[in-house]
């Protein structure tokens, strides 16, 4: 396959971006989008150019660094798969491929397709964390019997992976998917019940201190979530946010 690559190219965080095209001949259709970058920064490499910026860690769908725009899609056309797992057959022959940063005011660019993404970090730090007995008491967390559904919700919950694709590609920039899944994973377990309520408090408003903005039931994050997280788990974030506050303040 011959390519034309249109990429966002931006030299640091105060720079100015601005799109630069590319061509890439010789694509192989089995190949996965990181290494149809790889090809493009070789050649752009051997001119003497700098290499395109991309987070890349474990390209297999689990890490959830591989996080770029591709034609106005997070993570690209395909459903259900991160950029390291899509594949160039994907794309046709010939076509031009445009390959954007996230766009988001608490994700700010820090060199051509990589953000800052810690704004993560520090939500996770808020609350999603659960209080282990280190006594000597310790309870063998496979001796906990907890109900089979609440157990699958929680998996289902826990297989976020932090990309951001949610916060991308909602109109508000919004992280509630993200932080939903987190605080879901927590709520529905035994383990997590110790800061429940201090959780969900301390995780939205750190969440709203970051500067991601509220969500109005578009349902575009959970298109586009690479690991199918569900809104169910934003209504479940509400009620216990509701319930938390209430209590809070008795
Ligand atoms: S909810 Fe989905 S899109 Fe959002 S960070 Fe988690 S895995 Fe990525
Ligand atoms: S590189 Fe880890 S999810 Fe893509």
């Amino acid at each position: 396959m011959n390519l034309t690559l249109r990429v966002w190219r931006q030299k640091n965080a105060n720079a100015k971006g601005k799109i630069v095209e590319y061509k890439v001949t010789d694509i192989s259709p089995e190949m996965s989008f990181l290494e149809m970058i790889d090809v493009a920064n070789g050649s752009i490499i051997v001119k003497g150019g700098d290499p395109i910026a991309f987070d890349h860690d474990c390209r297999e769908g689990i890490c959830g660094s591989c996080s770029m725009y591709i034609n106005g899609e997070a993570h690209g056309p395909a459903r259900a798969v991160t950029t390291c797992q899509l594949h160039m057959r994907e794309f046709k022959d010939g076509e031009t491929i445009y390959i954007e940063p996230w766009r988001a005011k608490a994700f700010p660019v820090i060199k051509d397709l990589v953000v800052d993404r810690s704004a993560f970090d520090r939500v996770i730090q808020a609350g999603g964390y659960v209080s282990v007995n280190t006594s000597g008491n310790t309870l063998d967390a496979n001796a906990i019997p907890i109900p089979k559904e609440d157990a699958d919700d929680a998996f289902s919950a826990a297989t976020c992976i932090g990309c951001g694709a949610c916060v991308a590609t909602c109109k508000n920039s919004s992280a509630m998917l993200f932080v939903s899944a987190k605080v879901s994973q927590l709520a529905l377990l035994p383990q997590g019940q110790v800061e429940r309520e201090e959780r969900v408090l301390n995780m939205v408003d750190q969440m709203d201190l970051e500067g991601f903005g509220n969500c109005t039931n578009t349902g575009a994050c959970e298109v586009e979530c690479p690991k199918e997280i569900s809104l169910d788990n934003i209504a479940r974030m509400n009620r216990e946010y509701m319930s938390a506050s209430v209590n809070s303040k008795k």
